[in-house]
């Protein structure tokens, strides 16, 4: 079966390429580089022994769709990764953010639309804002959104169910990631911040190899076990396994229309565990500090994972001392061979 991932060279874009690989599927990848490295291919192809076909185009644009959908005809699913994924930046450039998030959806969407067709999209727990209660499951009240970026996430799942309700030839399972951490076991693919990373992981790996001088805590004065916030954080490998577990319900007959599913661990660890995990699974230490409170961001959110369990039959596997002690080799690898 013939998958088109876009942003395939992405984080975990490039870690679902595998996974898919090593479950007997053909991944066909789409990503515009806007956010990747032209140079994730020849490490994806040292991990799976051969370079999948890859198509570099910017999805917002129209007839470099259409020309896509000419090449690649006979696709069987698509997993739709390809989206600008940075809150601050999409409070600062909001248009850039709705153009290539929904266009880039809707062009796909349409230029497919003759065929029955498998869809996957990634969707965040962002849309959840902060739950009155914790798991928060997949029935929680949608939040109104934060920012640009999690309004996209929100309307796109609109989107797709208006699809649905249409009478499409689509079926489409959304994923709600909660915080995908980690890298790939052979350390040749990972996280590729572009500049100073927003991310707390990455951010902690930089500081640990020498690249910032030290973390910032955001906030020490919340009502968490520590102070610090809490989130589900999830190896990005068990996070593309969650893809292939997507498509193998969404090719059975019985699945119909839409379904949404949390993609996390199920459990919380807040900023100041995860420094000192990886500490204690790295046997490096962190220079970090407290600071204020980062605006916009949630006390605490981790996922209730029961439906995925049940109905995706997926469950994570890797904890958080793997998720910290990969992301760290990674960080070693990409230092000492940078692409
Ligand atoms: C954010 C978005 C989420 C989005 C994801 C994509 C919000 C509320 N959530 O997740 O929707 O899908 O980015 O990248 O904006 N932290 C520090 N110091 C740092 C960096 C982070 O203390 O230098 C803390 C943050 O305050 C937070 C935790 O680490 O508590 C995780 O932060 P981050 O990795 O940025 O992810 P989210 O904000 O949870």
């Amino acid at each position: 079966m013939k998958i088109l991932v876009t942003g395939g060279l992405g984080f975990i874009g490039s870690h679902t390429v595998v996974e898919l690989v090593n479950a007997g599927y053909e991944p066909v990848i789409v990503d515009d580089l806007s956010n990747s490295d032209p140079k994730i291919l020849d490490q994806i192809a040292r991990i799976i022994g051969y370079k999948p076909v890859f198509h570099k185009l910017d999805l917002s644009n129209e007839n470099s769709v259409k020309e896509l959908a000419a090449k690649e005809a006979d696709i069987d699913g698509v997993i739709h990764f390809a989206a600008s994924k940075a809150v601050g930046e999409s409070v600062q450039q909001p248009l850039k953010y709705y153009r290539n998030n929904f266009y880039s959806l809707i062009n796909l969407l349409e230029v497919y639309s003759g065929k029955p067709l498998n869809f996957v999209f990634s969707s965040s727990c962002t849309v959840y804002g902060q739950p009155e209660i914790l798991p928060v499951t997949e029935t929680a009240p949608i939040q109104p959104a934060q920012s640009p970026y999690g309004n996209t996430k929100q309307i796109a799942e609109e989107i797709l169910q208006d699809l649905i309700t249409s009478g499409s030839n689509y079926k489409v399972i959304a994923l709600r990631y909660f915080n995908p951490v980690g890298a790939h076991e052979t350390a040749l693919i990972g996280e590729l911040p572009i500049g100073v990373p927003q991310n707390l992981v990455p951010f902690i790996t930089q500081t640990a190899i020498g690249k910032r001088p030290k973390i910032t805590v955001f906030g020490n004065d919340y009502n968490t076990p520590d102070g610090s916030c809490v989130r589900d954080y999830i190896h990005v490998v068990d996070l593309a396994k969650a893809h292939v577990a997507a498509l193998k319900l969404l090719e059975k007959d019985n699945f119909n229309g839409y379904d949404v599913f949390n993609i996390g661990t199920g459990k919380g660890n807040t900023v100041l565990e995860v420094i000192h995990t990886f500490e204690r699974a790295t046997g490096v230490k962190v220079n970090y500090e407290i600071g204020p409170r980062r605006e916009g961001d949630v006390e605490q959110v981790w996922g209730d994972v029961t439906k995925s369990t049940n109905k995706l039959g997926w469950k994570a596997e890797l904890g958080i001392d793997t998720m910290m002690s990969s992301a760290w080799e990674w960080e070693k690898y990409i230092s000492q061979n940078p692409l």
